[in-house]
């Protein structure tokens, strides 16, 4: 059974959004004792720029046509990462928010590996997810606080959450749960403990049923 972490704050141990998902992580190892857990953080991933090669790569590949040496080499590292989602049986996705959307390194992996025939397929009319992914957790970290009643309302300033449980489906994955962490920086050291703290604990029981 297979477990993939992927990781998009670079901020190792100092990062909230790594310390929710370990506690999460640890308690479903202790649950399940039988499980792989394949960590990628997406700053120290090497990722491959998105950049004219891998479109040429991407386009070829669609169309089964001969790639030049480079773009091979974009297209094998784009297949390397695909497998790593297609091996996964849980996904775990940790994320900080960044100008109210979320790192631009997690949207590069995105660019990688959403590949039409590899994640998805599309004939012109309907996509079709290709993962058979049955769970995975988004662990969503905040540095202030989002209500309907503050002056930063979800439905206004978060560009974090509806992009990320969105395209999970849209590739496969049958069930996303969210686990939401606010006011990790944005009010005082001690709230932001706090707030970790508490997410950890949410996070240590939603690892009992997942
Ligand atoms: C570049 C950058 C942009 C940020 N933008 C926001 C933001 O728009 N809204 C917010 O609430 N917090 C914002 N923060 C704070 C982080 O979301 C918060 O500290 C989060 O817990 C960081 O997670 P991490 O420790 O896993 O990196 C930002 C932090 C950084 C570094």
């Amino acid at each position: 059974m297979y477990l993939l972490n992927i990781q998009s704050s670079p901020r190792r141990s100092r990062s909230a959004s790594i310390a929710v998902a370990d506690a999460f992580v640890d308690a479903y190892c202790q649950i399940s004792p039988d499980i792989i857990v394949d960590t990628l953080n997406v700053w120290e991933e090497n990722l491959p720029e998105f950049d004219q090669e891998a479109i040429g790569a991407k386009y070829k590949g669609i169309n089964q046509e001969a790639m030049n040496e480079v773009e091979q080499n974009v297209w094998d590292r784009i297949q390397e990462l695909v497998a790593r989602f297609k091996r996964a049986d849980r996904i775990v996705i940790g994320v900080p928010m960044w100008n109210f959307a979320y790192p631009y390194k997690l949207k590069q992996l995105i660019d990688l590996v959403a590949q039409r025939n590899l994640l998805f397929t599309y004939d012109g009319r309907e996509y079709g997810p290709l993962l058979k992914t049955p769970r995975a957790l988004l662990i969503l970290t905040r540095g202030g606080a989002f209500a309907e009643d503050l002056p930063t309302p979800p439905s206004r300033f978060d560009h974090q959450r509806g992009y990320l449980e969105f395209w999970l489906p849209l590739v496969g994955v049958q069930e996303v749960k969210t686990l939401v962490v606010e006011t990790t920086s944005w009010r005082g050291e001690e709230k932001g403990k706090n707030s970790v703290e508490q997410g950890k604990a949410t996070a240590r029981k939603l690892a009992a049923h997942f």
